[in-house]
């Protein structure tokens, strides 16, 4: 069976267009100009345990939409998704405690407590128990060297900190399922290659299922055997990223190295 499953999953905002100026702002007043959009439409597909997924596509394709709904933030306008046999927005409470989510544009951590300290709050939210809060602090720890950040209040800590902190936050409860939504965006190539690391470390030690958002290609090329693009609230794409290259670029490059024996 598989862990997640999303079908004809649908989503539409109401955006109210404003315009500007003074003219504007009186029409405003009178009469607000709704626009229904479409920013996920008819979506379905299904991730087996342990795969790790690229979701890509422009900026403003759906993908942070995506995610919202797979992880209860939103509710769907129409379609579903099921998590371990649950829907995340019906069964909330239970789901959560199978998932963990990182927006990469803004923190789940708590702005003006030391990174300890929100661990502690997350520990008793999570109601983790202490063997298991120490044993996974200290695999987490190993990763993504936490301990020279741990007693510095979060709003101090520089984005790649900040960062280390993030992922660690969604995986002190050990979920078997990850979703990053840009979680290395704007970071500098050292604290990159730790994330790409950790990813591939949980996925390995704990089979965890991942769907990673991401403009950096070569996070893709490291880290996902299978990438499903979107566009416009459409899913374009969905296979594996070896079969996408060949189609799509199938002009290979060989380089031979010769070395003398
Ligand atoms: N809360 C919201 N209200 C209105 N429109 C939204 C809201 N969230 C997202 N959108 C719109 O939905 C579309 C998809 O956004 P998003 O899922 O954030 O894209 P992506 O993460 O792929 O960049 C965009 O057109 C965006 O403006
Ligand atoms: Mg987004």
């Amino acid at each position: 069976m598989p862990v997640i499953q999303v079908e004809h999953l649908v989503k539409e905002f109401n955006v109210v267009q404003k315009e500007s100026g003074l003219k504007g702002a009186f029409k405003n007043i009178l009469k607000s100009n709704k626009l229904l959009v479409r920013a996920v439409n008819d979506i379905s597909f299904s991730l087996e345990e342990g795969e790790i997924v690229g979701y890509i596509g422009p900026n403003g394709a759906g993908k942070s939409t995506t995610i919202k709904m797979m992880c209860g933030i939103l509710q769907p306008t129409s379609g579903s998704v099921i998590i371990n046999g649950m829907s995340p927005y019906v069964d909330r409470k239970k789901v959560v405690k199978n998932l963990g989510v990182v927006f990469g544009q803004r923190t789940q951590l708590y702005w003006d407590l030391r990174l300890g300290e929100s661990f502690e709050l997350l520990k008793r939210i999570y109601e983790i128990d202490n063997d298991k809060y120490h044993h996974n602090f200290a695999m987490l720890d190993e990763i993504l060297n936490l301990q020279e950040i741990i007693n510095t209040p979060v709003r101090q800590l520089s984005l790649g900190q900040r960062m280390r902190g993030d992922l660690a936050a969604a995986m002190l409860h050990s979920p078997p399922v990850i979703f990053l939504d840009e979680p290395t965006i704007g970071l500098d190539v050292d604290v990159k290659y730790a994330i790409r690391k950790f990813i591939k470390d949980i996925n390995q030690n704990c089979k965890t299922t991942i769907i990673l958002t991401t403009h950096d290609l070569d996070d893709i090329q490291q880290l996902c055997k299978r990438i499903i693009i979107i566009n416009k609230g459409k899913i374009v794409e969905d296979g594996s990223l070896n079969q996408l290259i060949d189609r799509l670029a199938p002009t290979k490059k060989l380089i031979v190295d010769f070395f003398e024996e």
